[in-house]
């Protein structure tokens, strides 16, 4: 691989090309507008580059597998404008979320429809394993609902523990990652354990990734990572740092991160007496080895993989999203 960044940006902005083709599809819709919006809102569109790069991992990155990549990135939007319901997220991406400008209604039939886009988008394969495919993305889409509805009810109980946790993120982010994985491998020409290699890469990226994203709830860059801040502190979310600072501090210590959680309106100084106590205690050490642990076992999957560009570009994908501020 000569320049990631460049063959990143390059494939980006083909992903984000075949996703504005993709709404041809809804174009006698009266949500293509709202679509559309999404679709504008940015992203950093790592799904659909892992199935890219997992289909020139093991052959090519064929038209086949551009579309499974673009249906993965329309599954993944969908779950961001439910998800922001669930979560009373008002930003994302910097701009502000469908039920913000468009009212909840609206934005659930929205998130409905890209499913059925989606779908749309990854029917029009043209292979003799459809079926095979269609069973993969659907895997993926039950269980990212089963990951969100696990996350649902371990912010309403009054536990919670770090196996659950690891479930729910699996489950929720996991999931797609390891779909994006496989449909690449798949469509790639790759063999049954190749198909599983990168499924696991994908997963085990995707367990990285949440948990990262856990942290940047509280340290994300202010500029772009275009999130409300703190907002898992205000939802009660059982983040990983929540559940590792149980573990890591007595109960006088911990008190400052329960007390916060049970409050019915959260200001910014509390959201900030919580990340201070996170410093204190190791917290945030602790998720960063977590971070680096998972995103070993995500690249020790490549390792039996022969080598190439599309291996190469994996592994700068990994090293990459270590490091993300956002
Ligand atoms: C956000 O995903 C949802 C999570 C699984 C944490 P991304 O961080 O990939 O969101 P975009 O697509 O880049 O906005
Ligand atoms: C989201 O987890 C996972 C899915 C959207 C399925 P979060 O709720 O942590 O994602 P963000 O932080 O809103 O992007
Ligand atoms: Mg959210
Ligand atoms: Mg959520
Ligand atoms: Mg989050």
């Amino acid at each position: 691989m000569k320049n990631f960044t460049d063959y990143y940006e390059k494939r980006r902005s083909e992903v984000e090309k075949e996703l504005r083709n993709s709404l041809v599809l809804v174009s006698n819709s009266p949500l293509k507008d709202n679509i559309e919006y999404v679709f504008s809102m940015g992203g950093k569109r790592v799904r659909p580059l892992l199935t890219i790069f997992a289909a020139e991992a093991v052959g090519e990155c064929s038209d086949d597998a551009m579309r499974a990549a673009v249906a993965i990135e329309i599954l993944h939007n969908f779950t961001l404008v439910h998800d922001d319901i669930m979560d009373n997220a008002d930003t994302r991406r910097g701009k502000s979320t469908v039920h913000i400008t468009s009212g909840v209604n609206t934005a659930i039939l929205v998130g409905d429809l890209m499913i059925a886009l989606a779908y749309d988008c990854v029917e029009k394969c043209d292979t003799k394993n459809l079926q095979g495919i269609m069973r993969i993305f659907n895997e993926g889409v039950k269980e990212v609902c089963n990951g969100q509805a696990l996350d649902e009810s371990l912010s309403k109980c009054t536990g919670g523990s770090m196996p659950q946790y690891m479930e729910m993120i699996s489950k929720k982010t996991g999931a797609l990652l390891m779909t994006a994985g496989k449909l690449g491998a798949l469509l790639g020409g790759g063999s049954e354990a190749e198909i599983a290699l990168l499924g696991d890469f994908g997963l085990n990226i995707g367990i990285a990734f949440q948990i990262l994203d856990d942290m940047l709830d509280l340290e994300g860059d202010n500029d772009r990572f275009g999130k409300p801040r703190g907002l898992d502190i205000i939802e009660r979310k059982k983040s990983y740092l929540f559940l590792k600072a149980q573990q890591l501090m007595d109960n006088n210590e911990f008190k400052v991160v329960s007390d916060a959680y049970n409050k019915t309106s959260v200001a910014e100084i509390d959201v900030l007496a919580v990340r201070d106590a996170y410093q204190k205690s190791g917290t945030f050490d602790a998720a960063k080895r977590e971070v680096a642990e998972y995103t070993a076992r995500a690249l020790s999957s490549l390792n039996m993989l022969k080598e190439s560009d599309g291996k190469d570009a994996l592994v700068e994908l990994a090293n990459s999203l270590v490091q993300r501020r956002f």
